[in-house]
């Protein structure tokens, strides 16, 4: 991630961080519109599992510069996910509605450079959260 990008993804946090939640289950309606059938591995209410997801963002955002060093983490939260039963494929659809769900949100701020930098950043925690440990 470059430091410009980087700039760029706290900036537009800050106007996302006071709507997080109504984004968070915003992007939950998104996901199970587009993948219906991902719907009934979610047992958690979604109001908390959005909590949950715009906590951990919030946690990547304020860490940007020194991303590196969330490698364990979110592998961890990937190793996760295997049990939550999440495949490669459902990887490419989050990342899509998280993007939507941004966008929607940072309205006419929404420029070129700033989908870049959130798809490298949304595509870094994916990688990450898919390598399998050794
Ligand atoms: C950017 C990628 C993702 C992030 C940051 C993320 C984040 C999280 C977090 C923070 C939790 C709370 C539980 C925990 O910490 O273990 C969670 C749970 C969960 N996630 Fe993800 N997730 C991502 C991608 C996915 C994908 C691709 C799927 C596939 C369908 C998925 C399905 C689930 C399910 C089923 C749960 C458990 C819900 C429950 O307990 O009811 N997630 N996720």
């Amino acid at each position: 991630m470059k430091k410009k990008q980087a700039q760029l993804i706290k900036q537009s946090w800050k106007r996302i961080e006071p709507m997080a939640q109504e984004a968070g289950e915003e992007f939950y309606r998104k996901l199970f519109n587009s993948e219906p059938l991902i719907r009934h591995m979610f047992k958690t209410d979604i109001a908390s599992q959005a909590l949950k997801l715009t906590t951990t963002l919030a946690y990547v955002v304020e860490n940007i510069d020194r991303l590196s060093s969330l490698r364990p983490q979110i592998r961890q939260l990937g190793q996760r996910h295997i049990d939550y039963g999440a495949q490669p494929e459902h990887y490419q659809v989050v990342c899509e509605c998280m993007l939507k769900v941004l966008s929607d949100g940072m309205k006419e701020e929404w420029i070129p450079e700033l989908a870049e930098a959130w798809s490298d950043l949304l595509h870094w925690i994916s990688d990450n959260m898919q390598q399998t440990f050794e």
